[in-house]
């Protein structure tokens, strides 16, 4: 199954709540949460009041993706949060496989990041531990980049050692994701599209029913 995955930093954080609302009425099932802490990438985005706040006002799934240094020191709080998918960049990580099973102890799906430059084989001996793996198709950090065309080798690459492997992994793109390049992500591989600014800036209702239109 193909989802879109809406990511609320490109929201008008002053109407987050309608923002978020308009995404769930227009059948949005999973929210994409970016938390940045200024060192992992340069920009601070949100953290856990924020993610408390919306999560009483919205039943949709919540992939909160962490591009904070060493986020097992967290990793607990972001469940409590209302997180439901909690991914990690394996960069940020320096006990990658032991931040992979404090997420699953918390009874939360756990993603990996890997940004642009990092190869597939830092997923080597967890791969089978994830619900998801994250691919960053722009280096992260900001909203409105764009998408990185040798990206979509990458996807291919990790689409076939999936099925290789007869794995269930969910493929999660993110970064300069349009309903212009969504077909060819989604023939890469990819099953779970975040998109950002292309939902959040203009007309969000209409902009989700053109990326419903090619899911
Ligand atoms: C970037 C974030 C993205 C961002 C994507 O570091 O991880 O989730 O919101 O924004 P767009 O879709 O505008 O590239
Ligand atoms: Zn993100």
């Amino acid at each position: 199954m193909n989802y879109l995955a809406p990511s609320i930093l490109s929201a008008d954080f002053s109407r987050l709540g309608e923002d978020v609302s308009v995404a769930e009425e227009n059948g949005v099932a999973i929210l994409h949460i970016d938390v940045m802490d200024g060192m992992f990438v340069p920009s601070i985005s949100l953290g856990f009041p924020v993610i408390e706040s919306i999560r009483k006002k919205s039943g949709m799934v919540f992939d909160v993706h962490l591009m904070i240094r060493e986020p097992e020191r967290y990793i607990e709080r972001f469940a409590q949060s209302g997180a439901d998918i909690i991914t990690v960049h394996a960069e940020a990580c320096t006990h990658l496989h032991r931040t992979i099973q404090q997420i699953r102890q918390t009874g939360k799906k756990c993603g990996v990041a890997l940004n642009p430059a990092t190869p597939l084989s830092a997923l080597d001996y967890v791969l089978k531990d994830l619900d998801m793996v994250l691919l960053m198709t722009v280096n992260p950090g900001f909203g409105g980049q764009s998408f990185i065309p040798a990206m979509y080798e990458k996807i291919r690459e990790l689409r076939g050692r999936i099925e290789r492997e007869s794995l269930k992994t969910d493929i999660e793109v993110d970064g300069g994701i349009k309903v212009s390049n969504t077909g060819r992500v989604l023939e890469a591989g990819a099953n779970i599209l975040v998109a950002g600014s292309a939902v959040f800036e203009g007309d969000i209702a209409a902009n989700i029913r053109e990326f419903q239109k090619i899911l």
